[in-house]
């Protein structure tokens, strides 16, 4: 499918690992496709017992690919494929362990939301600064964020792009370690192999009792829909320009 998404199984633990480094690990919809057909196929496979999402290089990922959306925002590209691979996560019923070597950009970082265990590097920074990029918050996260780290909080990550480093993840609730970088996938490994001998029936009980999947679609749904119209903005467009050709954006020649 691509290279660009390592998949590797043992011991009951399935890992998907974003292997494009030289950009960050900025997610196309190649990888988006790959990495929702395995967590799919880990769904229905009795022997998959956690799932760990990592990255290979110092970044987890910088995000949705800004030229997949600068192609979709100039009616050139295909269908977003990150919608489907966000549902698929949000709505996954065994474990998720996740290992944040580095940056967390936009859906890096709302993806964390849907993990269950998240191991993030001292260094790590969070992000999610949909706002600078004329975009709306996504992966149900303009719910999950603010009912996890507070609404003020929420909202400087959101609209003034504020980043939150690894040791205050930790703080706000949304990771459980930050660790020196080279303890960050050996943790995280540790912890899913230690879910992939708990009993399982319990596991998935729990998660389910957790987390309330239903509410969660249905705001993402609300969130895609929102997405997809500001995706096309002239304010996005100026925002994806504004990345490709390395200078600043200037939102003050549009009006809301
Ligand atoms: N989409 C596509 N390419 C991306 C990318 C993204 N989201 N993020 C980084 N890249 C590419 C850069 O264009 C660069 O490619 P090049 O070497 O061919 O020029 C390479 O990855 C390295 O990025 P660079 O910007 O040089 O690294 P940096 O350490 O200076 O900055 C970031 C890292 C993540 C802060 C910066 O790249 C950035 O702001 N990226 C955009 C993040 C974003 O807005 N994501 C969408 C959220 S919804």
């Amino acid at each position: 499918m691509t290279e660009h998404i390592k998949i590797e199984q043992q011991d009951g633990v399935l890992e998907i690992i974003f292997a494009r480094p030289d950009k960050k690990n900025a997610l196309t919809n190649d990888m988006y496709r790959a990495a929702r057909a395995a967590l799919e196929s880990a769904r229905h496979d009795k022997s998959i017992r956690a799932v760990l999402i990592g990255a290979e290089g110092n970044a987890f990922t910088a995000g949705n690919d800004l030229g997949d959306f600068a192609n979709v925002s100039s009616g050139k590209g295909g269908e977003p494929q990150a919608g489907p691979f966000i549902q698929t996560i949000g709505q996954f019923e065994k474990p998720i362990v996740a290992a944040v070597p580095g940056i967390a950009v936009g859906v890096g970082t709302t993806m964390l939301l849907h993990c269950d265990l998240v191991y993030v590097a001292d260094t790590a920074k969070l992000s999610a600064p949909f706002v600078n990029l004329a975009l709306v918050p996504e992966a149900a996260s303009s719910m999950l964020m603010p009912a996890r780290i507070g609404y003020v909080k929420a909202f400087a990550a959101f609209a003034l792009g504020e980043s939150i480093s690894g040791p205050e993840a930790v703080a706000l609730g949304l990771a459980n370690k930050a660790l020196p970088l080279d303890e960050v996938l050996p943790a995280a490994r540790s912890a899913a192999q230690t879910l992939a001998k708990k009993p399982a029936g319990a596991l998935v009980a729990t998660k389910k009792l957790m987390r309330d999947a239903e509410t969660i679609l249905a705001r993402m749904k609300q969130e895609s829909a929102i997405f997809g119209e500001r995706l096309k903005s002239d304010e996005a467009r100026e925002a994806f320009s504004a990345f490709a050709e390395r200078r600043q954006p200037d939102f003050t020649k549009f009006t809301s």
